[in-house]
C-alpha cells in the first residue's frame, strides 16, 4: 500500500518507515523536520518538506503519490510545555490536524491511522487501563490527542473515514541495528537520560518522586518497544477496508516496571553505574500507568517481540552506543 506517513522522521515515524518497507509497503514522508531527522530515513525514502496544516502541498503530495492510506505521528509532546503553551499544542496537534483530514477528505483517502497516547486517561482509577475506561486528561497535550480522537468518530460516522487509534504507553528502544533511535531536543525521557548519565554525557540521573505508593516508591510505568508498536499500525490495515471503520487500541506489554528497575536495567546493558540524585515528585506524574493491550492482540493478531524491560533497554543502548551524537 502506499502510505503517507505524516512525521515519518521522528522517533516513533522512523521506525515505522522501515517497518512499512519490510511488510513490502511504499511509505512517503510528510516531517517538517522541526523535531525529526532525515538521517533517521534511508535515503530512498521520498520526503516532503512541509507543515502537515499545509492543506495544498498536503493534497498534491496525496494526488501525486497516489496514497491510501495516512498514518499520523507528528505532534508536540512534551506534557509540562502543554501546560503553559497550549495554544502550541491546539494549533499543532488538533487545528493542523484537521487540515489534515480535510485534504484527505477532499482527495479521497479513506484511511487514517492516528497515534494517541495513554495521557488520555488522565488519572485511571483502575490498572491495567482498558480502552472502555473514562477518558479525563489531566493536562493540554493528553487533550489534544482526545480531541482528535473525538473528531476522528464525528468525521468517520459523516464521511465514512476509516480510522485506528493508538494509545501508546511509553514508547522506549531503538531499531535492533542500532541504527536509528531516541533522539529528542530536549531530552525528557527516563531510558535515554539514564543512558547519557551512565556514560557520563549528562549529569546524574534525577529520580522525580521515591515516595509513592508503589512497592519500590517510584513510579510504575509501561515501556514498550518501538518496533512492536510499529507492527501493531501495519497489522491493522486490513481492518481498515470497511468505510466508516473506528478502532481504539491500547499499545503497552502490560508490565509495570519501575524507575530503579529501569536504572538497572540500564547498568545491565551498559556495564556501567548509573548516578543518581533524588528529586521531588513531577507535576502530573501519575503513580502507575500501564496497560492491558489484549484488544489489539486478540483483533489484530499483535505480538511483543520486547515483552521486558531489559530486551528494550538492550536496544536502546546499541543506538545510544553505536550513535552518541544521534543524527548530528
Ligand atoms: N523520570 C525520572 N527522571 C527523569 C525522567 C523521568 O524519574 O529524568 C520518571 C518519571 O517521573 C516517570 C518515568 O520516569 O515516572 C517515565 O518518565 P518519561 O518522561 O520517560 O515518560 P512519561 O511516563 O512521563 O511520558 C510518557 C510519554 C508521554 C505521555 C505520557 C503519559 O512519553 O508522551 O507518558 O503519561 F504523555
Amino acid at each position: 500500500m502506499n502510505v503517507l506517513v505524516v512525521g515519518g522522521a521522528g522517533y516513533i515515524g522512523s521506525h515505522c518507515v522501515r517497518q512499512l518497507i519490510l511488510a513490502g509497503h511504499k511509505p512517503v514522508v510528510l516531517d517538517n523536520l522541526v523535531f525529526g531527522h532525515r538521517g533517521a530515513l534511508a535515503p530512498s525514502i521520498h520526503l516532503y518538506e512541509h507543515n502537515l496544516g499545509d492543506e495544498a502541498a498536503v493534497t498534491r503530495i496525496l494526488r501525486d503519490e497516489k496514497i491510501e492510506a495516512v498514518m499520523h505521528f507528528a505532534a508536540y509532546a512534551y506534557v509540562g510545555e502543554s501546560v503553559n503553551d497550549p495554544l502550541k499544542y491546539y494549533f499543532n496537534n488538533v487545528v493542523a490536524t484537521l487540515h489534515l483530514l480535510h485534504a484527505m477528505l477532499a482527495v479521497g483517502v479513506n484511511k487514517f491511522i492516528f497515534s494517541s497516547t495513554c495521557a488520555t486517561y488522565g488519572i485511571p482509577t483502575q490498572m491495567p487501563i482498558v480502552e472502555t475506561m473514562p477518558q479525563a486528561p489531566i493536562n493540554p497535550y493528553g487533550q489534544t490527542k482526545l480531541d482528535i480522537e473525538n473528531a476522528l468518530k464525528s468525521i468517520s460516522r459523516a464521511k465514512g473515514l476509516s480510522f485506528a487509534t493508538f494509545r501508546y504507553f511509553n514508547a522506549a528502544g531503538a531499531a535492533e541495528d542500532g541504527s536509528i533511535g531516541e533522539a529528542h531536543d530536549p531530552e525528557t525521557h527516563l531510558i535515554p537520560l539514564a543512558i547519557d548519565a551512565a556514560t557520563g554525557k549528562r549529569p546524574p540521573l534525577q529520580i522525580f518522586g521515591i515516595d509513592y505508593p508503589t512497592p519500590d516508591g517510584t513510579c510504575l510505568r509501561d515501556y514498550v518497544h518501538v518496533d512492536d508498536l510499529s507492527r501493531a499500525h501495519i497489522a491493522v490495515f486490513d481492518k481498515l477496508n470497511q468505510p466508516g471503520t473506528g478502532l481504539f487500541y491500547n499499545l503497552g506489554t502490560g508490565r509495570p516496571t519501575s524507575v530503579y528497575e529501569v536504572i538497572r536495567a540500564v547498568e545491565k546493558a551498559t556495564g556501567r553505574k548509573v548516578p543518581y540524585t533524588t528529586a521531588p515528585r513531577r507535576a502530573g506524574d501519575p503513580p502507575a500507568l500501564f496497560a492491558d493491550s489484549s484488544k489489539a492482540v486478540k483483533e489484530l493478531g499483535w505480538t511483543i517481540k520486547f515483552p521486558d524491560i531489559d530486551a528494550i533497554v538492550a536496544t536502546a543502548w546499541a543506538w545510544h552506543s553505536s550513535r552518541p551524537e544521534g543524527y548530528r
